[in-house]
């Protein structure tokens, strides 16, 4: 396992992690989030999609009533959001172990409402500090994940030193 905590401190950074984070994928990818609402993982989800290639005029909303939006970048994007799951079983209704890994990335909204969902997996929990910063608290488990997440950290730590 591997872990990188940080904070930002607006809503436009919190996206622009995700981006940074989007544009590194090249394989298939789960990433479970979590955090309470307005934490920002929708936010982070949108960023994640713009740098997987999903086009800007294409909007990017929980998909708290559909359960799951599909979008077409450089790869296929599921977005889930697990918050009006009742049961475990809704996930096998939703067919969702298809994704868990698929053929493309899966972002998973209130993930940890479940356990189990996958077995190799990039976690990003987002917290509330003050008014516009938030904690991030990342974690890979699997090595896929766990390279891609040292690279994530690695070009995220150069880009805030080339903004200096
Ligand atoms: N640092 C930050 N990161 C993400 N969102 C932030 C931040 N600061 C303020 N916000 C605000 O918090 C809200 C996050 O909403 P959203 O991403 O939909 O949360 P969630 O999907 O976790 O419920 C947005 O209104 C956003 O403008
Ligand atoms: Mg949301």
């Amino acid at each position: 396992m591997f872990a990188w905590s940080l904070a930002t401190a607006s809503e436009q950074e919190t996206t622009g992690l995700g981006r940074c984070l989007g544009l590194l994928i090249e394989k298939p990818l789960v990433i479970l989030l979590s955090g309470d609402l307005g934490a920002g993982k929708t936010c982070f989800s949108r960023g994640l999609a713009r740098g997987l290639g999903v086009p800007e005029e294409e909007p990017i909303a929980s998909p708290s009533y559909t359960l799951m939006n599909a979008y077409q970048g450089r790869m296929e994007l599921y977005h889930f959001d697990l918050y009006r799951l009742a049961e475990p079983d809704d996930l096998l209704e939703l067919g969702m172990e298809e994704y868990l890994p698929g053929a493309g990335v899966a972002v998973v909204e209130w993930a940890d409402l479940f356990t189990g969902l996958a077995r190799e997996y990039l976690a990003v929990h987002l917290s509330h500090q003050q008014a516009d910063q938030r904690r991030i608290e990342c974690r890979a488990v699997g090595a896929a994940a766990r390279t891609l997440l040292q690279r994530w950290q690695g070009e995220w730590i150069r880009q805030a030193g080339g903004n200096d």
